[in-house]
């Protein structure tokens, strides 16, 4: 329908995807949308998180301007999060800006970064250290996409999902644990479910906070630990999602401490995660090393006051100064 008012409005739809998704999808969604299909108006890129890339990005805005895209036309936005993050940002930045519609098919794109606009590529310095902030105009989430998801980053993109239980509270991680051999097997209604509370959750405090200056920061939960360890052993080695989940169980041992969090929530957690398939321990990098990396993002120092933990389930606390000492007591928690 809306692909449709656009056309009314004289808008084409570029849509911008990736080689895997295009083969699994891109035909069938092409059709709904009604849009053009063939090679003037779909770029399938490389898999990969090294398509979120500056190459990438010019590839991106050559092939719009090679095909005439005018400021009334559309980027859409078919895949993951890589695919999401670069087409966000091409959309922000082609002739100052072209509308934007997300097509999310990863769990994790899903449930959290095709919401709130944030648009992003990397450097060769470090992940998403070049982007902005760019609302979609739509968001088009379709679960049964997540069918054709390999096992493997279906699993790891739920480590997501048990961070939003956690954020949301009793209700929600009460629906996971209740259904989780459900969501093992991708069952459509329960994923409907999850991924619609998981957004409504996120829209909720990105409308509330939208250029991360307060609220935003909840939904770093287990980020502090997780971005470490993505850098201590490589992006490559360990998938986003699953840096994630051991993240979120550092987290909640570091609540206890500081914020007086029930020792039955590491339990749940981690019991939670280990039904998911989610690896709940690790060949811990040097401590030294983690420290390193955690505090580049400032989040822990001798004074810092960026990490996030959890007073309750569905009470998150933003601004912690968790010292040094203190996040490397907690690591042990996720030590193999
Ligand atoms: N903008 C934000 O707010 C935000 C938030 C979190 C993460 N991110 C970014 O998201 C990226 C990770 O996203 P991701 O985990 O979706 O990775 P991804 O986009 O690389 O997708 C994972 C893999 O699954 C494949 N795939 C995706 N959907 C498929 C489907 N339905 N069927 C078959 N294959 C499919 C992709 O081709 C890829 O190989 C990172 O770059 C991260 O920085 C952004």
């Amino acid at each position: 329908m809306y692909a449709l008012q656009a056309a009314a409005a004289g808008s084409r739809l570029f849509v911008i995807t990736d080689e895997n998704v295009e083969r699994a999808w891109g035909e069938r969604i092409l059709d709904l949308l009604g849009a053009a299909s063939g090679g003037d108006y779909v770029l399938a890129l490389t898999p990969g998180e090294g398509t979120k890339s500056l190459s990438k990005l010019e590839v991106c805005w050559n092939w719009l301007a090679f095909r005439g895209a005018r400021r009334e036309d559309v980027v859409v936005a078919l895949g993951g999060g890589v695919v999401g993050d670069l087409a966000g940002f091409v959309a922000a930045t082609y002739l100052r800006g072209l509308s934007l519609w997300q097509i999310p098919t990863s769990v994790l794109a899903q449930v959290d970064s095709s919401i709130g606009g944030k648009t992003a590529v990397n450097l060769e310095a470090g992940k998403n250290l070049v982007g902005s902030f760019y609302q979609p105009d739509f968001v088009v989430i379709e679960p049964g996409t997540l069918a054709t998801l390999p096992e493997e980053e279906y699993v790891s993109g739920l480590g997501e999902v048990v961070k939003y239980c956690l954020l949301h509270g009793e209700d929600l991680l009460d629906v996971l644990e209740k259904n989780i051999d459900a969501v093992r097997v991708r069952d459509r209604q329960i994923m409907d479910d999850l991924v619609r509370r998981c957004v409504n959750y996120k829209a909720d405090v990105v409308e509330e906070d939208e250029f991360d200056q307060g609220r935003r920061a909840v939904l770093n939960l287990g980020h502090t630990a997780a971005h470490a360890l993505e850098r201590t052993v490589g992006y490559g080695a360990i998938s986003h999602g699953s840096a994630v989940a051991l993240g979120l169980l550092v987290a909640v041992a570091l609540s206890e401490e500081y914020l007086g969090l029930e020792a039955e929530v590491l339990t749940r957690t981690r019991r939670i995660l280990e039904r998911l398939g989610i690896p709940t321990t690790i060949d811990l990098p040097p401590v030294e090393s983690m420290l390193a990396a955690a505090t580049r993002d400032k989040k822990i120092s001798a004074g810092g006051t960026g990490f996030v933990g959890l007073a309750s389930l569905g009470a998150p606390v933003w601004g912690l100064n968790v010292t040094p000492a203190r996040f490397a007591a907690a690591l042990e928690v996720i030590r193999a």
